[in-house]
């Protein structure tokens, strides 16, 4: 039976992939998007199509549609983007939670929520399971973004025990593909567009600290996997690639990748609160999902190399000043 499907930030990096897939499975798919930190050409392939519909809306304010399923997505995510307009950030994350939970306790739509692995701030357990509670500064640069998804988890679960809201929460680790923001300040955005400039690779601190990357395709493969779960499984699960890579030799691969011969400097300091290691474990989407990411970071990052060579970067607006 076909669906009737709401994508909050359906515009965005993660959304507009998701807009793909279900929109070739023939669902009927609405993309809400305020395009803060999107653009359309993510998602004008799609216009055409007789089962997706384009709204301008902002998730801080309650939307009122007929929906089966709901994925919450809308979210600055990207440090530079989320801290342009902190006060909005935690108010994107907790009233949009409030709005799109009210909308599916409505009209009894099953709603998939997108947190994040900042939920454990600075982790001093390694790798990070679900069980783990976080380490988060609340008071800190980042904290409009990690302590927003934090209480937006808390609503989501309070909406399921109250008002038994069928509800899908995911911890999404670093991802990375096509359609990322060109200047989200990103490591693997900012490597890629220096390499292909032919500027230094900037690197903060030492590049010793390491990351995990997962590939778009991947993740949302766990996403549909999630939505598609049985009922009695809310999450939190995380969603990552547990492979951990240094920041150095993702800057070496990208150089490889781009047949760039920028030079790799050590030039800024680590930003205030950036965590030095962040690793999912997938323990439970392995066992509850049957899901785990199949694409290595060298085949992922080829094509999105591929995708930023096909793109004209002056035709992307910058969101903020901070990249
Ligand atoms: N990409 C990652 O690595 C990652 C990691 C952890 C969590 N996430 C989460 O996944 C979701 C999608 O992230 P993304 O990487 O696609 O980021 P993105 O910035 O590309 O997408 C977010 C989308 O939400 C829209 N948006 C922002 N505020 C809005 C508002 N108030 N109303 C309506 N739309 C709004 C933006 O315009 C954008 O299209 C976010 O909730 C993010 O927190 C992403």
């Amino acid at each position: 039976m076909i669906k009737r499907i709401l994508i909050t930030g359906g515009a965005g990096f993660l959304g507009s992939h998701l807009c793909d897939r279900l929109v070739e499975q023939g669902q009927d798919v609405i993309c809400v998007d305020n395009f803060f930190t999107s653009q359309k050409s993510n998602i004008a392939h799609l216009l055409d199509w007789p089962n997706f519909e384009l709204i301008r809306h902002d998730i801080t304010h309650p939307l009122f549609l007929e929906v089966d399923e709901i994925y919450n997505l809308a979210c600055p995510a990207a440090p530079g983007h989320y801290q342009y307009n902190p006060i909005k950030t935690t108010k994107t994350s907790v009233m949009g939670a409030i709005n799109v939970l009210g909308l599916a306790k409505r009209v009894n739509a099953k709603l998939f929520h997108s947190s994040t692995s900042e939920v454990y701030g600075d982790p001093d357990v390694h790798p990070q399971p679900e069980s783990y509670r976080g380490n988060v500064n609340c008071i800190g640069p980042r904290a409009c973004y990690d302590e927003g998804k934090r209480a937006a988890e808390t609503l989501m679960f309070d909406y399921r025990r109250q008002n038994h809201v069928n509800i899908r929460v995911v911890r999404i680790f670093n991802t990375y593909g096509p359609r990322m923001h060109p200047f989200d300040g990103r490591v693997v955005s900012n490597f890629i567009r220096q390499a292909l400039r032919g500027d230094n690779i900037t690197i903060y601190g030492d590049g010793k600290q390491t990351r995990s990357f997962c590939f778009v395709d991947d993740l949302i493969d766990g996403f549909i996997k999630m939505m598609d779960a049985p009922d009695d499984f809310p999450g939190p699960v995380n969603l990552g690639n547990p492979g951990e890579f240094s920041i150095l030799e993702l800057a070496e691969l990208v150089l490889e990748l781009t047949g760039s011969s920028s030079k790799i400097v050590q030039s800024k300091e680590l930003p205030e609160d950036d965590p030095l290691q962040r690793q999912p474990d997938i323990t439970l989407a392995r066992e509850k999902l049957d899901w785990e990411p199949k694409i290595p970071l060298r085949e992922g990052l080829a094509e999105t190399v591929k995708w930023f060579q096909g793109v004209d970067l002056s035709s992307f607006r910058a969101p903020t000043p901070n990249y």
